[in-house]
Parts: C-alpha cells; sequence; structure tokens
C-alpha cells in the first residue's frame, strides 16, 4: 500500500540522515516531493548541489540532466542517484554532442571567432562540457537574462541551445529584434534564416519542451473570454506570441513567487507543468487559480519517477543500480559552463 511505501522511505531517512539528501523539482509528484529534503527550480537544485559537501547518497528527484549536473557539482566522494533511468527530457534529447559539433564547424565558417555557445541547463552533460570547452555557459530559466546580456558583452553574437523559445524570450525581452535571431536546424545542419546573416546577434537552436509548447494563442483568447479578471503567467519554455500575451513570465520559482504574493481573491491561468500547477492550486485555497490550457497533462518523464521508484532506489543505495556518473574529462569542461552561471546567478 501507499502508506507502507512511505514508512519504507522514511525509514530509510531516519537511518542515513544527513548522509543522504533527496532534491526534488517542483515538477515532481506529491507522493514523491513529500520526502524532498530540499525543492526547487533547475537553479536552486544545481547550487544546493554545489553546496552540499556531507551528503554521500545524492537521490535526485527530477530528469536526468540535473542529476548528472549534481555529479558534476559534488565532489568524487558523493554518489548521485536517479530512482529512474527512463527520467528523461524530450527537451534536453533534441540536441546531441555530434550534432552540436557539426553546427559549430559550420558556424565558425559563417561567423569566425564571433560567437559564444549558451545552453540551458536542459541539455546534456556533453553539450555543457562542449559550451564550457568553447568559453560559454549553462543557464537556467531564472538567469537566462543576465547570461544572455553577460555572453553579448563578450561576443558579438551567440548559439543558444537547445530550447529556441526560452533563448528568443530571452533576446527579445533584451530588446533584440526578431529580425536578428536565426533559428538553427539540427536535422539539415543549416541556418533558416533570410536576410542579411551579418545583421544576426542570436541563434537559437531548433529545440522545445513538449509540455510547455502545448500553451497556445487560443488558450490564452479562450481566458481572457472566460475570466476577464485573470492574470495569465507563463513559463518561458512558452512560445514567444504567448508569452507575449501574457501579464507575466518567469521561471518555476518566479511563478511560484508571484501567487504567494498576490492578493487573497485573486485570479490565475498559470501556463507551466501540470503537478507544480496541482500544488499550487492546493497552496492557495484563498486565490482563484487554474491551468491556463485546461487539458494539460504533467510532464510524462517527470512523472517517472514515482514511490515506488523511490522506495527501491533508497533500498538499494549500497549497488550499483542508477547511478549517475559522468566521464571526468567531461564532468570538467562542463563543470567550467556552470561554475561561469554560478559566479553571475
Ligand atoms: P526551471 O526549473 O528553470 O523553471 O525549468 C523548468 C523545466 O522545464 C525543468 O525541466
Ligand atoms: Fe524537459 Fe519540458 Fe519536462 Fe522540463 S517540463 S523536463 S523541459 S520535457
Amino acid at each position: 500500500t501507499r502508506e507502507e511505501l512511505e514508512n519504507r522511505v522514511i525509514e530509510v531517512k531516519q537511518q542515513l540522515g544527513s548522509r543522504l539528501f533527496i532534491p526534488g523539482h517542483h515538477y515532481q509528484k506529491d507522493e514523491v516531493i513529500q520526502f524532498a529534503d530540499a525543492t526547487g527550480d533547475s537553479l536552486k537544485l544545481a547550487q544546493l548541489s554545489a553546496e552540499n559537501k556531507e551528503a554521500e547518497f545524492i537521490v535526485f528527484c527530477g530528469v536526468h540532466f540535473m542529476a548528472e549536473t549534481a555529479d558534476i557539482l559534488t565532489s568524487d566522494n558523493q554518489k548521485v542517484f536517479l530512482p529512474d533511468m527512463r527520467a528523461g527530457c524530450s527537451m534536453a534529447d533534441m540536441a546531441d554532442i555530434q550534432q552540436t559539433e557539426r553546427a559549430w564547424e559550420k558556424l565558425q565558417e559563417l561567423f569566425g571567432d564571433t560567437i559564444l555557445p549558451l545552453t540551458y541547463i536542459n541539455s546534456t552533460a556533453a553539450i555543457k562540457a562542449f559550451v564550457g570547452e568553447n568559453g560559454g555557459a549553462t543557464v537556467t530559466s531564472s538567469n537566462a537574462e543576465t547570461m544572455v546580456k553577460w555572453a553579448l558583452g563578450i561576443k558579438e553574437r551567440i548559439l543558444f541551445l537547445p530550447d529556441q523559445h526560452l533563448g528568443r524570450n530571452t533576446a527579445a525581452d533584451l530588446g533584440i529584434g526578431l529580425d536578428e535571431m536565426a533559428i538553427w536546424n539540427p536535422i539539415s545542419n543549416a541556418l533558416e534564416f533570410e536576410g542579411d546573416v551579418s545583421k544576426i546577434k542570436v541563434i537559437l537552436w531548433k529545440g522545445h519542451c513538449s509540455v510547455h509548447e502545448n500553451f497556445t494563442v487560443q488558450n490564452v483568447a479562450d481566458t481572457r473570454v472566460q475570466y476577464p479578471d485573470m492574470k495569465i503567467i507563463v513559463h518561458p519554455e512558452c512560445r514567444r506570441e504567448v508569452v507575449e500575451l501574457a501579464d507575466m513570465a518567469g521561471s518555476t520559482s518566479y511563478i511560484i513567487k508571484t501567487i504567494e504574493k498576490a492578493e487573497p481573491g485573486s485570479a490565475w491561468a498559470i501556463g507551466t507543468e501540470m503537478n507544480l500547477v496541482k500544488r499550487i492550486i492546493n497552496d492557495h485555497p484563498d486565490k482563484q487559480i487554474i491551468s491556463l490550457n485546461p487539458h494539460m497533462c504533467p510532464c510524462l518523464t517527470m512523472n517517472r519517477i514515482d514511490l515506488p521508484h523511490l522506495v527501491w532506489s533508497l533500498e538499494t543505495l549500497e549497488e550499483t543500480n542508477n547511478i549517475i556518473k559522468v566521464e571526468s574529462d567531461i564532468t570538467e569542461n562542463a563543470k567550467l559552463a556552470l561554475d561561469r552561471m554560478l559566479k553571475n546567478s
């Protein structure tokens, strides 16, 4: 039963004390997040991993790239576990290292040494290492603006991997015109751009989040008609048109904080992952809150971490199941990219 499983988690947590650390991303299910020692967005979880020196076992409740990041930022005697290896991220899967190296070669031909790579933290460790080696940094949705500004202070243009929407929304907020942004198509290994290439400031990798792309302009229009007083707040992984029509946009923690600070009785439509939206609804019975898309589903890969997998993972820590171990040469370069971000945020 659920109660039995919960008791087994409690038992391991009591036995191990501070030898065990369970970070949980805001998109995790309630049945898992209730056991997290710390919850956060991608940035906060990366910062906590970098700070934690005492936990021997880090059981990461989130997706694969987050566990890799935790492994990169912790020391060799700390082991990172992912309770289900199938908990990937469809966005991170939209850029692989071979495609990235192939793209970089072409971009060097086109732009020479005027381009700096940035990668959303939602990417493989190998891509973070590539970015680190080439002078760039990682970004999260909480610090994308700071990091894009930082990068454009160093080089004339950036390659932004792998989320075109976060890249476009961030660049647009910094006043960069849509006519100064090109798309890099990793399948055709070519730029999608019409016009004078020397004007390009931002090259957006053609990737997206399959969860956040499901919020549409129609959802915004329907909400405005049905609930004229409702404020719309969305995550910057949503399409540009949706972000433009929304009242506010920001990372997962920005959304949580905004609703916490909002007046009792205020009304909100939220455009982000459904496990989080449901939790926000439950935490704020004094406010009227709905999902911007009434047919929205949770992130399926985040959902792979469930209570049975958590129990299994906690009870097999002495075995080598599901350990996330990034190779040492990749770790070294990926850390450069992560450290540049952590220093700037
Ligand atoms: P943040 O945690 O930076 O808000 O990113 C959201 C996300 O999609 C994580 O996978
Ligand atoms: Fe990846 Fe989107 Fe799921 Fe986040 S919400 S893990 S970006 S697929």
